[in-house]
């Protein structure tokens, strides 16, 4: 085997698992054992695997045009997605393509630096909220810089105002969720009030990466205001939680706030290839016009941007969104999700159960009353991934929160299959993550 995976401990892993195919919420490993796709494929997939109108819409794409840079030229799919974006994202005017979710952030810190020059502020700082994430490139990175991803990288990021951020589960005890909430707004704005500070970048509706971390009710508005009302510009991330996941489109929107700029990747092409897209309001964008030698341009570009294949499998994609009221699905699912994951609260090994639209995190404790995550030693994820594949279930955790993010199309048959495995496999492999049995031997099937 030759290659490399990502953020992946080799030494833990003899072989990984080939998966020879996919059809629907299943993937097929070539040893021909099956496993429910519980992650949409890293959060990505929407319909399920194979879907023929996805399928069809990538073959009739290929036979006309493969790929066409926009550079000097445009094509109908990029076009096409591009109105698609703006119709779906109020305030949103231009948008720019990139081939993933970081790289879609990387562009948005660009436009709010180069903005900030252009306005002759003199903010040049970037914020970003705790436990926030938003991607593994250099400046994606530094915005949401958490150390036990990104220690060893310290060197290469830029400092990152980094904000309060509200945690429902470890709320100090002489607060509620909701005055903690207050404090980490009366920070915020005490912070951005400086005048240092660009943009403050922020994902929508909940931090995914950070724990599934859900927002309280009207937090992310009441930031977002602070941000207008100390010129500071608002980036909302929603590529993990926009495109439906917690059951809008623009999940900014749903959350009562006005950004400036919009990031969307994951799901824009339906899972099944990569685009992302950064857009931009009229205002944002306006400041980049001028006079060639004003270098007042964007200057960003990836060879792929807009890549005609993804952004005609975007089209189709959303089109599937309207025609098969998949909005109206996700609310359905999202409150089954939310009970059936609530159920898995009497594992005496899981602390929480957090939940919004088809998203819910699962944290993992060694001791309730002192909430103290888990620490095997080999990681959680690797034990939680084979006590998953031997319940014929693909689970990935980010750290002790093992993260349930189904396809948005799952069904509720499904649904339920997918929440009772995990439990089964938390279950399973409690022994293991809790250093009662050797978790190497566990891994080898002996423990
Ligand atoms: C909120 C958020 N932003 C950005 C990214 C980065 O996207 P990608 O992995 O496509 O680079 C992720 C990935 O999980 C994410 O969750």
């Amino acid at each position: 085997m030759a290659v490399w995976h990502p953020n992946t401990q080799m030494s833990e892993w003899a072989g990984l698992p080939e998966v020879a195919s996919a059809r629907g919420m299943w993937l097929r490993l070539s040893d021909g054992s099956r496993l429910l796709d519980g992650v949409a494929s890293m959060w990505c997939n929407v319909w399920g695997h194979s879907e023929p109108r996805l399928v069809r819409a990538l073959a009739s794409q290929a036979r006309v045009l493969q790929h066409a840079p926009l550079f000097n030229l445009t094509h109908r799919p990029a076009e096409e997605l591009a109105r698609g974006i703006v119709s779906f994202s109020p305030g949103m005017e231009r948008v720019f393509y990139s081939d993933n979710g970081s790289s879609a952030v990387e562009v948005a810190l660009k436009m709010a630096l180069q903005h900030a020059q252009a306005s002759g502020t003199g903010a040049r700082r970037i914020a970003s909220l705790e436990n926030g994430y938003h991607g593994d490139t250099a400046g994606a990175m530094s915005a949401g810089f958490m150390p036990g991803f990104f220690a060893r990288y310290r060197g290469l990021a830029f400092r990152a105002v980094r904000l309060p951020s509200p945690d429902g589960y470890r709320t100090p005890r002489s607060m509620t969720h909701a005055d903690h909430a207050q404090r980490c707004l009366e920070k915020a704005e005490a912070r951005l009030s400086r005048g240092d500070v660009a943009a403050l970048v922020m994902e929508s509706g909940a931090q995914v990466a950070g724990g599934a971390r859900v927002y309280p009710p009207r937090f992310q508005r009441s930031l977002g205001r602070i941000c207008r009302r100390n010129g500071v510009l608002l980036i909302v991330d929603e590529v993990a939680t926009g495109l439906g996941r917690l059951g809008s489109m623009a999940e900014y929107h749903a959350q009562g706030c006005r950004p400036d700029i919009a990031c969307y990747g994951k799901m824009l092409a339906g899972g099944y290839a990569t685009i992302a897209a950064t857009a931009a309001t009229g205002r944002i964008y306006r400041a980049f016009l001028g006079a060639f030698g004003d270098k007042r341009h964007l200057f960003h570009g990836h060879t792929f941007t807009g890549n005609p294949l993804a952004a005609a499998l975007a089209v189709e994609n959303l089109a599937m969104y309207r025609e098969r009221r998949l909005l109206r699905h996700v609310r359905g699912m999202a409150s089954e999700l939310a009970r059936l994951a609530g159920g898995l609260r009497g594992i005496p090994l899981v602390g929480d159960v957090r939940c919004a639209g088809l998203l819910a995190g699962i944290e993992l404790v060694r001791d309730r009353a002192r909430k103290a995550p888990v620490e095997p030693p080999v990681s959680a994820n690797r034990i939680i991934f084979e006590a998953g594949r031997r319940r014929g279930v693909y689970l990935r955790t980010l750290g002790s929160v093992v993260l349930l993010v189904p396809p948005l199309a799952m069904g509720p048959g499904d649904l339920r299959t997918l929440v009772e495995r995990a439990g089964g496999a938390i279950s399973d492999a409690a022994p293991a993550l809790l250093g009662r049995v050797d978790a190497r031997r566990y891994l080898r099937g002996r423990g």
